[in-house]
């Protein structure tokens, strides 16, 4: 499996406190089935400011450790940013990280709402060249309040990432329940840990796969894994989800059998 979404780099932001923890984390990765991991720390949230090129020294300094212990896992420099200002500058200035130097850019919106220049920003990365990922929006009180807020942006091409535990039920029954939602109405193209320990927010991955296996079907399974292997593969995603063609096909029929 490969994880898109981490907080695994050492003295970066809320994320592993130290080297050992780094390596604890990298070991509960292996553990869980994972090859690759994108480390994205916070960057511009207002708390976390994390320029790219300590992002990268970082990265090639894990590894070594990784390889030193041992660990077959794979980091690669990512980044998740906080809608900011300045972001589309910052980006053509080179000062920003995609996932793994491709097309995609993982960005976070505050947990409260959308931003009202969301989907201008989206547009103009998209524009640019660029896949938008949002990150965790089972997360965002507006859109869970009002997935539409969701479905407009990934009509416009952006991409959903929902959290493994939200999906595996850590957080509570009524974020598993929106995060099943969000899945069932196309939003969702790829799931991720967003991980920054080995106790209570772990990479659990395969626990969240066991979930989608079991309430979305295998083929749904298959969709998520491939996109999180594309991504980092600079490959185009697929983005219609197959248990959302499956709901739209239902609901066809449904028409025409209350019409029969
Ligand atoms: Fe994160």
């Amino acid at each position: 499996m490969i994880d898109i979404h981490s907080h695994i780099l050492p003295f970066m932001d809320d994320g592993a406190a130290d080297v050992d923890a780094a390596l604890a984390m990298a070991q509960d990765a292996h553990n869980d089935g994972i090859t690759t991991v994108v480390a994205t720390p916070h960057h511009a949230n207002g708390v976390y400011m994390n320029p790219a090129p300590d992002i990268e020294a970082a990265v090639r300094l894990l590894n070594e450790k990784l390889q030193e212990a041992g660990n077959p896992l794979q980091v690669l420099p990512g980044q998740e940013i906080r809608i900011y200002g300045d972001l589309l500058d910052d980006l053509e200035k080179g000062q920003l990280l995609t996932l793994a130097g491709s097309r995609y850019i993982l960005l976070e919106m505050p947990s409260s709402r959308v931003p009202r220049n969301m989907e201008e920003v989206c547009h103009e990365l998209i524009i640019q060249g660029y896949v938008p990922v949002i990150a965790h929006p089972e997360r965002n009180a507006e859109v869970a309040e009002n997935p539409t807020k969701l479905e407009r942006l990934t009509e416009l091409g952006a991409l959903g990432q929902l959290t493994a535990q939200s999906l595996a039920g850590t957080f509570g029954s009524k974020l598993q329940k929106v995060s099943l939602d969000l899945c069932r109405r196309g939003t969702i193209q790829v799931i991720a840990s967003d991980a920054h320990d080995s106790s209570n927010r772990p990479f659990g991955l395969s626990e969240a796969y066991e979930v989608v296996k079991k309430q979305l079907g295998n083929e749904t399974f298959d969709f998520f894994l491939h996109n999180s292997r594309r991504i980092v593969a600079n490959e185009e995603i697929i983005r219609v989800n197959p248990v959302q063609s499956g709901s739209k096909l239902h609901r066809l029929f449904g028409f025409f059998s209350r019409k029969g």
